[in-house]
């Protein structure tokens, strides 16, 4: 199979890409894959909303820019965050004119909510499920353009790359991919391949993001050779909500926040203050870091958050969401605390690229979650990824729609390849889920350590070795288990993301050091 631009992920950074594709070339062919079958994303789970400076008083662009610098310690490149900044209006106007709803006062004004590391409000939202309603918004739409083809169910699995005759350099020339429900193997070339897969929350024991977050389009491009940065800059949530068990954490916005609510430890006191003078509205390293401590000192798994004092009326109007999540699991929040502990969040490195979203490999872009373009730093300000994924793909399509007309795909490797193969899948399953388990708990040690010792990396990396063989293995024998794919993409980034802590040694800005 062959199309002009093949973007793999259908979430906030596709879906975009595809839409602002189809718009502006009507006569190309663009291919969307999703491994999910029922519109699983981080996208759909953002409840804060977009940040965006709309007018210039009483904020200011420059105040977005200082509080996105502040948030990432120094490790943001600053014109990056200029560039986004300026554009974020324009591409809330673009959701608006592609029919997404957003909050209004009744004059017709934006609503704009608060978030920590946040100066003034500026996050447009729509109620606290703006991912959901972006989604869903930009998936109706993609439906109106006859050149947009959305596959669901197909597991992309490799880069299919070249090598140029002059020179050293690869290009990248579409990818391998397997359709989940027919169980087969296929190639898709493709002029431009857009990497959109999102982040890694599941490489963690208890983690925000959804099932698909695996790091496949970070792991199939580090197989390709594509450069990576910052990847040990992994941002943990303050306040997830607390249950007793791992796996997924229900995210309680900081939204909630932004509009009051305290976080109390068990005396019910507001001990945020004592570290940082902005208390609940510090950026999301030093919440999170004051929360461990807490706990730690008083010997408790979690603390609390308190939204009672907002009113029943406010809470049910604005957030929807947490209220009917937490009464399912039997807390009324209008007049209850909410227990919360922190949780893994946001892959704040990727797949590095340029201000045009270039991959380091040629033909080969990445955006969204997965990209690092050189905007969060060390610890992404609430509220910017859904803006760094709008802007990105408006950037990417421009530069595709100018540079890629005339590149011819090499016919002869992408004629119909697929096959079957044999399934061992039952004898897999028990080691892929014990790898995983351990995997998961290797990972949560490193991304809560205050620090790692050489002898300690050292094992972990042997650990990482002997996974990756045994993974080799069950691989030559059935492609066909999501559960093995995906395992053996969460092998590949956690070993790039130690290499990467090891080589830089710059732990003492690490955000997820214990203050
Ligand atoms: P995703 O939305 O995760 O989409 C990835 C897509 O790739 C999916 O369709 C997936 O199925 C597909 N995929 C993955 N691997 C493969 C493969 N091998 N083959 C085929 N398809 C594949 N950010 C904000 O700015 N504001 C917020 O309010 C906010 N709230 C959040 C709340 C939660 C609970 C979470 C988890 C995140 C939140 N974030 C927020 C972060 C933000 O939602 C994500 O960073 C962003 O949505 C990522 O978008 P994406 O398109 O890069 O990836
Ligand atoms: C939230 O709503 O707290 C999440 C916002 C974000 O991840 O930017």
């Amino acid at each position: 199979m062959k199309t002009d631009v093949l973007i793999v992920g259908s979430g906030i950074a596709g879906l975009s890409s595809a839409l602002h594709l189809a718009e502006s070339n009507p006569d190309i062919q663009v291919t969307v894959l999703d491994k999910s079958f029922d519109q699983e994303s981080n996208t759909r789970y953002a409840q804060g909303g977009m940040a965006a400076v709309l007018t210039e008083n009483p904020d200011s662009l420059g105040d977005h820019i200082r509080d996105t610098l502040a948030s990432g310690r120094g490790f943001c490149i600053p014109e990056v965050v200029v560039k986004v900044v300026n554009l974020a209006s324009f591409r809330v106007m673009d959701l608006l004119r592609w029919g997404v709803e957003l909050d209004k006062d009744q004059k017709g004004s934006l609503l704009l909510g608060l978030e920590g590391g946040h100066s003034r409000p500026r996050i447009v939202h729509y109620k606290d499920r703006t991912g959901l309603e972006i989604q869903q918004k930009l998936l109706t739409k993609i439906k109106q353009h006859h050149n947009i083809k959305l596959m669901r169910g197909i597991f992309a699995l490799d880069l299919i790359t070249s090598r140029r005759d002059e020179g050293n350099q690869n290009y990248c020339q579409g990818v391998s991919a397997c359709n989940l429900g027919y169980r087969k193997v296929f190639f898709i070339g493709a002029k431009v391949t857009i990497l959109a897969t999102g982040g890694c929350g599941q490489l963690f024991d208890r983690t925000t993001n959804s099932t698909v977050a695996t790091g496949d389009g970070l792991a199939m491009a580090i197989r390709g050779g594509v450069k990576t940065r910052d990847l040990h800059f992994y941002q943990i949530h303050p306040t997830a909500f607390f249950n007793g068990r791992n796996g997924k954490a229900f995210l309680i916005t900081e939204a909630l926040r932004g509009a009051g609510a305290h976080i109390l430890n068990h005396n019910k006191e507001r001990f945020l203050f004592r570290g940082d003078a902005r208390g609940e509205l510090a950026t999301r390293d030093i919440v999170t870091s004051l929360i461990h401590k807490e706990m730690k000192h008083s010997n408790m798994p979690c603390v609390y958050l308190d939204a009672k004092h907002l009113g029943r009326e406010k809470l049910l109007a604005e957030f929807p969401g947490v209220v009917r999540y937490c009464a399912d699991q039997g807390y009324d929040i209008t007049d209850e605390l909410i227990p919360v502990a922190p949780a893994a969040h946001y892959q704040c490195g990727g797949l590095e690229t340029d201000s045009k979203g270039q991959s380091s490999m040629d033909r080969l872009f990445a955006l969204g979650e997965c990209a690092s373009t050189g905007l969060h730093g060390a610890n992404r300000l609430a509220s910017n990824s859904l803006l760094e994924a709008l802007v990105f793909s408006k950037n990417v399509v421009e530069t595709i729609t100018k540079n890629y007309n005339g590149i011819e795909i090499e016919q002869q490797q992408f004629q119909s390849q697929s096959y079957l193969q044999e399934n061992n899948q039952r004898d897999n399953a028990q080691k892929i889920q014990s790898i995983r388990f351990d995997l998961k708990s290797m990972m949560t040690l490193w991304l809560l350590s205050e620090s790692v010792t050489p002898e300690k990396l050292e094992t972990f990396r042997l650990k990482i070795c002997r996974w990756k063989e045994i993974i080799r293995l069950c691989y030559q024998r059935t492609i066909f288990d999501p559960e093995l794919l995906e395992l053996r993409n969460l092998i590949e980034v956690s070993e790039a993301m130690l290499i990467q802590k090891n080589q830089k040694k710059n732990v003492e800005h690490h955000p997820n050091i214990h203050l």
